[in-house]
């Protein structure tokens, strides 16, 4: 091996059992259970990416002329690829518990937004929100995130819904992405709710997005991808493709935030416009589903937004996995209404108990899949020389044990970019000499 006989920043060994998908495309159907499980496992790492890795003693022996500069034990503990979230609200002020009891008194979701709660009132608290406030906020989400064994999370805009407000978001994304372990995806998201200044004027609303947001986010290069909340309500499927084709013109790839509550065609869109995912997906048709999979769009499914709705109808992700042989992959959703909660592993035992998968296929949608959604299935999502040393540590016996033992967090250490970044389920800081930037 040409890379073993170089130095190696860090040597893990000790990995009790080493789980992770294979390849830099999403898996499908069937191919989401196919995993490559090592037991007794070790990986090399070197300039923060995975240089080497397989069985313990047939690494050593590659690795006996190498120049080995820490050797780290995992005391005989599951590793995976660190977990992707590839969809989420982070950045963003205050908190909606007032909209609780409304919302177990049976309010519709859509209700409270039209009556100017919901989103509009995270509106009106990120625009009052200085980015100091952003960034101290979204910094402990992220903290919480990657004690779960997160290394790479997408962060939508859309509680700005002005020019300024909307950069204001991206650009506490960045300072982020800039700052803390976690690696961010920004993603443009202005056609998140109509504005109370454009109450009854949604089309002029879009003009704005298309004429004046897009422009801004993509010359100063703030985000990747371009989401709308596709629903009846709120964005129509025509006002939709306009938003998702001009942001694509300017270089964001589409996401479509569809069919979660009616079943308005997003799915459909999505594989027309060339989305990279499709979100939410609850009342999908089968026609919708059918051109996702012709057009190659993955299904981004968000069990802890229909846990935390109350709403009894869950994604069909059987019939997307054994049907249409679509690569299923699983995010948190985080945001303060439809679901406050930063725990990937939640989602994790959701996946299992409403959307009936598999913990292998869980493990895929939580890596491969969901980096593939951001477009970085080359780069992280699994254990594979020439990807980057992102890994999750577990203390668990097995994938399985991970929705089976639930309601904690199963995570011992993380590393990202080759540096230990949480140990002994706490976060590294300067005083451990490593970890955190
Ligand atoms: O994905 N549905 C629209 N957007 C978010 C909810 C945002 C909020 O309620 O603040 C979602 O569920
Ligand atoms: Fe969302």
């Amino acid at each position: 091996m040409e890379f073993a006989k170089g130095k190696i920043d860090l040597l893990l060994t000790g990995i009790g059992t080493l789980v992770t998908p294979v390849g830099i495309h999403p898996r499908r159907g069937e191919k989401m259970k196919q995993l490559h499980t090592i037991n007794g496992a070790a990986i090399a790492i070197r300039d923060g990416y995975i240089v080497d890795f397989g069985q313990e003693q047939e690494l050593l022996h590659r690795l006996q002329h190498a120049e080995i500069t820490n050797t780290v034990d995992v005391g005989g503990r599951l590793v995976t690829p660190g977990l992707v979230d590839p969809h989420t609200h982070l950045v963003h002020a205050g908190s909606r518990e007032h909209e609780l009891a409304l919302k177990r008194a049976g309010v519709p979701y859509l209700d409270i937004l039209a009556q100017g709660g919901g989103i509009l009132s995270t509106v009106k608290a990120t625009r009052a929100a200085t980015e100091q406030e952003l960034y101290a906020k979204a910094r402990r989400s992220l903290n919480e995130m990657l004690l779960q064994g997160v290394t790479t999370v997408e962060a939508k805009s859309g509680y700005g819904l002005t020019v300024e407000d909307e950069l204001k978001q991206l650009r506490v994304a960045k300072q982020l992405d800039d700052t803390h372990p976690i690696d961010l995806v920004s993603t443009f998201m202005g056609a998140h709710a109509v504005p109370v200044e454009y109450k009854e004027r949604t089309d002029a609303f879009v003009e704005l997005i298309i004429s004046e947001m897009l422009p801004r986010v993509a010359a100063e290069q703030l985000a990747q991808f371009c989401d709308v909340f596709c629903e009846q309500g709120v964005f129509s499927i025509e006002q939709s493709r306009r938003i998702l084709l001009a942001g694509k013109q300017l270089g964001l790839r589409p996401k479509v935030h569809a069919d979660e509550i009616v079943p308005l065609g997003g799915a459909e869109l999505a594989g027309d416009v060339g989305a990279i995912s499709a979100e939410h997906l609850l009342a999908a048709s089968d026609e919708g589903l059918a051109r996702m999979a012709a057009g190659n769009v993955i299904p981004v499914l968000l069990p802890g937004t229909s846990f935390n709705l109350g709403v009894k109808q869950h994604a069909r992700a059987r019939d997307m996995i054994d049907r249409y042989n679509l690569p299923v992959a699983l995010a948190t959703d985080y945001n303060p209404g439809s679901c406050p909660t930063e725990s990937i592993q939640l989602i994790i035992m959701l996946a299992s108990l409403h959307l009936k998968m598999t913990p292998e296929e869980i493990l895929t949608a939580c890596t491969l899949n969901a980096a593939c959604a951001l477009g970085r299935g080359g780069d992280i999502g699994s254990v594979e020389v020439g990807k980057r040393a992102d890994l999750a540590v577990f203390d668990a016996p097995s994938i399985s044990y991970l929705p089976y033992h639930f309601g904690i967090n199963h995570t011992f250490g993380v590393i990202k970019n080759g540096v230990q970044v949480v140990w002994n389920r706490e976060i590294m800081t300067e005083q451990h000499g490593v970890g955190v930037r």
